[in-house]
């Protein structure tokens, strides 16, 4: 049996303090009335109030980061600890946007959700080629490097999530085909097989470009326990129409 599927949002930079509060409310109000597991990742700065907003709802609550370590001369950083000292279940860590904006490599990626591992966090751990990876034809070859890089050995269904983001489908409009996610996906499990005795029940999400109109499509695929949602989680009824599609 496929694992429940997660709909998770990462806000990144957008919504200030009292938008991000009404949004958490929104969810929580209806996540009773949806099948699949909903989490949120707001800002850092924003974590602790996005929580009690959420409440007792059963909406899950991540962070978009982590570092490495536990404590120590970090300026500006956040310790997976204190995410869970917060209230946090889930933490993205290497999405492409840290891995570009802040040069982190899969070692870095590894690193961080070994943190993740040891604060009792469930890292979402991102992978996803470039344009030009997947006109060069490497796409399954990209992904894999990432997956063997980035993801720690004996991690779980439960306490592992990873998200396909191709870095061209973010924030774009477009989307791979249906056919193109199910090969990733099952490439993905594959390898897996080989890092986690427990890949069958790792819930692969599909990230880039989800909106309501495409979720029942993309979340219908082969190997797809659900989704990474960029824009479309600002806006509870978006992100709940996603939700509402997910099988
Ligand atoms: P969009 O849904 O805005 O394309 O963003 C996807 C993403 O990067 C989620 O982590």
């Amino acid at each position: 049996m496929a694992p429940r599927a997660l709909i998770a949002g990462n806000w990144k930079m957008n919504l200030d303090r009292a938008a991000g509060e009404a949004l958490a409310k929104a969810l929580a109000a209806e996540a009773a009335a949806v099948s699949v597991e909903l989490a949120v990742c707001p800002p850092a700065v924003y974590v602790a109030s996005v929580g009690v907003a959420l409440g007792s709802s059963g909406v899950a609550l991540g962070a978009q980061d982590c570092h490495a370590a536990a404590s120590g001369a970090h300026t500006g950083d956040t310790a997976a600890e204190m995410l869970a000292d917060l209230g946090c279940t889930y933490v993205i860590v290497g999405h492409s946007e840290r891995r570009a904006d802040h040069g982190e490599s899969d070692a870095t990626v590894h690193a961080k959700a070994e943190a993740a591992r040891r604060a009792g966090l469930v890292p979402i751990i991102c992978v996803g080629e470039t344009e030009a990876e997947r006109d060069a034809g490497r796409t399954l070859d990209v992904v894999e490097g990432q997956v063997r890089g980035s993801v720690p050995q004996g991690l779980t269904g439960a306490t592992l999530v990873i998200a396909y983001e191709p870095v061209w489908a973010i924030g774009t409009g477009r989307t791979p085909t249906a056919d193109d996610v199910a090969t990733v996906h099952a490439h993905i499990r594959k390898v897996l097989g080989e890092v986690s005795g427990d890949a069958a029940n790792v819930r692969l999400l599909y990230g880039g470009s989800v909106k309501p109109a495409n979720a029942a499509e993309l979340m219908a695929v082969a190997n797809v326990n659900g989704a990474l949602v960029g824009g479309a989680s600002l806006k509870a009824g978006d992100f709940l129409g996603i939700a509402k599609a997910t099988p």
